[in-house]
């Protein structure tokens, strides 16, 4: 069996993520999709507008997904190739080059695939005004919470 590993943050989902998780899956039989905590993220200044569990939660539900574990720091990917037996880690075009996934090619392969042109989480949130919004569903008062 082919494994595959992918990292991000996979906030605000959208098709260029989509594309890219398809893509991935492609190139194995099984597809792991590490995705930056909380933590991780304040580490990198990024704010996302999901929280690590529902981001975890929409990834699991994609089919080309098999697993998806945390991104906790920057020097765990060595690690994870060998714990999860990974062959192939693969990352956007925005990625190639970088030291962190090169220094990877002495023990596995490492691809990069082009993204997908005209979409971004960033994009998304400057189109929406939602720049230094982080979602909290604990701002919304309970009676306005919708029941089942
Ligand atoms: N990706 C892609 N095409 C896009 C956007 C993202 O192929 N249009 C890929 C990235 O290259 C990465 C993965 O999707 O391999 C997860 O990217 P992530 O950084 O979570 O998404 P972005 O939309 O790039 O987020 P941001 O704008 O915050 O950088």
């Amino acid at each position: 069996m082919k494994r595959v590993l992918t990292y991000g943050t996979y906030d605000l989902l959208h098709y260029g993520h989509i594309r890219l998780l398809k893509r991935a899956r492609e190139l194995g039989d099984y597809l792991i999709v590490a995705i930056s905590t909380d933590e991780f993220n304040e580490i990198k200044k990024k704010k996302a507008y999901h929280d690590y569990e529902t981001r975890k939660e929409m990834l699991e539900a994609i089919r080309y997904v098999d697993l998806v574990i945390p991104e906790k720091n920057w020097e765990q990917k060595k690690n994870d190739v060998k714990t999860y037996k990974v062959d192939v880690v693969c990352m956007g075009s925005d990625w190639e080059g970088d030291e962190h996934f090169e220094s990877l090619r002495k023990h596995c392969d490492v691809v990069y695939l082009d993204r997908t042109q005209g979409v971004s989480t960033s994009q998304i949130k400057k189109d929406l005004n939602l720049v230094n919004y982080k979602k909290n569903v604990n701002q919304i008062p309970e009676e306005k919470q919708q029941k089942k």
